[in-house]
């Protein structure tokens, strides 16, 4: 099977020497990446910044920004058969980037923010994509609600959540615990290594009645 992983933070620049961004190691999106490569399938990673090796077997593109990760998404999301978007990219990006480096000048500095391209919300519904897709939902409150939303107005098989403002998991950490909400029912998958539980997602990917030949 062809997969796409997104993983990673986006950076959106100020100015040339400034950016937006948040705290996504990538650590999530890698795993996920080196357990479908060591299954057999064709990976390609599409990711922000990050301070990771690329895993072995995985077709890396490297991305900085919302847009670039958007553009990168649009061109290769029709021969995929999998879609998996762990990254965390920026909801909103500075509206013009200054061409110079921004003066220190006034008390306040006021920096509009126009909103990025959904890209996950964008599968479905602008690049016709019909494979099995497989969103994130990174929340700090009503955590299955919330990724239930999402899993309906994205078009989901299926949304892995995690809530992000509990301690030792999450953002930056080398563990998780998540909920695998589907359309008909809810997972909770107790805290375990990132690297155990994107063993575990693989599997629940595998699980979804129209995967056709996924290596496991
Ligand atoms: O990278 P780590 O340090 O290992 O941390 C892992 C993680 C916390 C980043 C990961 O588990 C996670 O929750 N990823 C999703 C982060 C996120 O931005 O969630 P969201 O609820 O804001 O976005 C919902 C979904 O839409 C996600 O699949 C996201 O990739 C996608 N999205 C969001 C905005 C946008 N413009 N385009 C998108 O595709």
């Amino acid at each position: 099977m062809k997969v796409l992983i997104t993983a990673g933070p986006t950076r959106e620049p100020l100015d040339p020497v400034r950016f937006l961004t948040n705290r996504s190691s990538g650590k999530m999106g890698y795993e996920i990446a080196a357990a479908f490569a060591a299954a057999g399938n064709s990976v390609l990673l599409i990711s922000g910044p990050t301070q990771l090796d690329v895993p072995d077997g995985v077709d890396f593109l490297p991305v900085e920004t919302a847009a670039e990760m958007e553009l990168a998404v649009r061109h290769s999301i029709d021969r995929m058969d999998v879609a998996v978007f762990t990254a965390a990219v920026a909801d909103y990006t500075p509206a013009t980037p200054a061409s110079q480096k921004i003066k220190k000048s006034e008390d306040r500095l006021l920096i509009e923010l126009v909103k990025t391209t959904d890209i996950l919300g964008s599968a479905r519904s602008t690049y016709g994509f019909q494979g099995i897709l497989v969103g994130f939902a990174a929340e700090t409150q009503q955590v299955e609600q919330y990724a239930r939303a999402k899993l309906q107005n994205k078009g989901c098989d299926l949304v892995v959540a995690n809530d992000v403002s509990k301690p030792g998991i999450g953002f930056d950490s080398d563990h998780n615990e998540i909920l695998l909400v589907y359309p008909d029912h809810t997972e909770s998958i107790p805290r375990a290594t990132k690297h155990d539980l994107a063993h575990r997602i693989l599997q629940a990917i595998a699980e979804i009645p129209h995967t056709k030949g996924l290596s496991i």
